[in-house]
């Protein structure tokens, strides 16, 4: 057990939230499956990008990551024994439609079937999202999310997932984090497909969202009563000093980062403040986009993760901010800053600048250096206080009105973080890569006593 008094004072306890509020783990298919040459699965965006030298920190790939596809039986009793409610999964398109087109594959419809039953007959809501970033390589040698056409195609993916799901699965997240796909992975060039394109990303980002608003309604006949939404990765944005300068590019990045995504969904279309920066790059819209886009859901997903601090740069791109490290703070390994008060505020804003019907945190969770001990026991102290406190702030949220339904730890397991490989660890529970050995750290024991009350 974690030695508790290392952990911060007062505790949040199971009971300060409503008895219907859920508790859940996430993950997402490239990052914990493997399996990527079985039951005809076809290509997808993340294997082709892993194959180029220099991509991945480690040079590794997702081939195997947490041998998740055979071994989800045992990795279900693991999150049943933690007393979650509730778990998010992601659909790999690859697994349905080898080459993102036409008719679905039955044995990938078939794994995510079993999942599901093996998550009901666990007493485990299934959380689904249909997308979280393994898009087929054939799409996007046909030009991927910068063409128009794959909004058609992940419709037509959407309709064959929740024809075949939506009877059991009722909780679907159309986008798993529109802005990484969109400019980590089209400008920024860091994740898949590796493109460097301001205008790129920019297209890409609409193209993603009208894809969400036509998928909605495909959704909701397929799976009678769902929830659909989609999930944005949010930030609460500081400004760096005190000058007007800085002030003005936090209002800046707060549009390019936040608004850009929560504007159009709300049905306010692109903020014109970051509309009237992009000169010669904005995006294609055909009439009649906007308003699919602003198709009303039933929640938003926020993956809360840290707060930017952001300072005036002219002459950096369009949007001419630098994020900057405020000194002396508290970060996890992977520099970002820790701060479960920044939670409290986004929440809070979001509540109050757009009033979703509901709230769920999809992805909250830290990565540090975890180290093993002889005895095999993980004592990872600043994850379970990092969980505790972000906690903490979302029963602060709650208490002040905001309509937070439940929240996701990221992740249930360790696994393969994108162009950090394995480097990077966010699970509550271990995994040994070299024998597949999953030992729950001391966070996950953390959760456990906290979800058993
Ligand atoms: C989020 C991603 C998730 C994971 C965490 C650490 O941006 O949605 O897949 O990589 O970060």
């Amino acid at each position: 057990m974690p030695d508790t008094d290392a952990l911060p004072k007062p505790m949040p306890k199971r009971a300060d939230f409503g008895a219907d509020f859920l508790w859940g783990c996430a993950t997402s298919s490239y990052q914990i499956e493997g399996a990527v040459h079985e039951d005809g699965r076809g290509e997808s965006i993340w294997d082709r990008f892993c194959a180029t030298p220099g991509h991945i920190r480690d040079g590794s790939s997702g081939a195997v990551a947490c041998d998740h596809y055979h071994r989800w039986p045992q990795d279900l009793d693991l999150a049943r024994s933690l007393g979650v409610n509730a778990y998010r999964f992601s659909v790999a398109w690859p697994r349905i439609q080898a080459s993102g087109r036409g008719k679905p594959n039955a044995k990938g419809l078939d794994f995510y079937s079993r999942l599901v039953d093996g998550l009901l007959e666990r007493g485990i809501q299934p959380w689904a999202t249909l997308y979280h970033w393994d898009l087929p390589q054939a799409l996007q040698d046909a030009g991927g999310w910068a063409q128009r056409d794959t909004v058609e195609a992940f419709v037509e993916y959407s309709d064959l997932v929740t024809r075949h799901l939506g009877d059991r699965v009722k909780h679907w997240i159309t986008h798993n984090e529109p802005w990484c796909t969109a400019f980590l992975g089209h400008f920024e060039g860091h994740h898949a497909p590796g493109i460097k394109s301001w205008k790129t990303a920019i297209q890409v980002v609409h193209h993603l969202l009208l894809s969400h608003g036509q998928a909605i309604p495909v959704v909701r006949r397929n799976s009678a009563g769902a929830q659909v939404g989609i999930t944005l990765s949010l930030h609460p944005i500081v400004p760096a000093s005190g000058s007007a300068a800085d002030a003005a590019a936090a209002l800046r990045h707060d549009g390019s980062r936040n608004r850009w995504f929560l504007d159009p969904l709300h049905g306010r279309g692109y903020p014109a403040d970051v509309l009237a920066l992009l000169g010669t790059n904005p995006p294609t819209v055909v009439p009649g986009d906007l308003d699919t886009i602003a198709t009303a859901t039933d929640f938003l997903g926020v993956n809360y993760y840290f707060p930017e601090v952001v300072a005036d740069a002219p002459g950096a791109g369009d949007i001419a901010t630098r994020v900057v490290e405020r000194p002396g703070v508290e970060r996890t390994a992977f520099g970002w800053e820790v701060s479960p008060q920044g939670l409290v505020t986004l929440l809070q804003r979001i509540h109050r600048d757009y009033a979703p019907p509901r709230l769920y945190i999809t992805e909250n969770g830290s990565t540090f250096d975890d180290v093993v001990q002889p005895d095999g026991s993980i004592r990872d102290l600043q994850r379970c206080s990092y969980l505790a406190r972000h906690i903490e702030a979302c029963r602060e949220a709650v208490a002040s009105g905001v309509p937070l339904k439940g929240y996701f730890a990221w992740s249930l397991l360790d696994n393969f973080e994108w162009a950090e490989g394995y480097l990077r660890r966010f699970g509550i529970t271990h995994v040994d890569y070299a024998t597949q050995q999953r030992t729950l750290k001391a966070s996950g024991q953390w959760y456990a006593q906290f979800l058993h009350g």
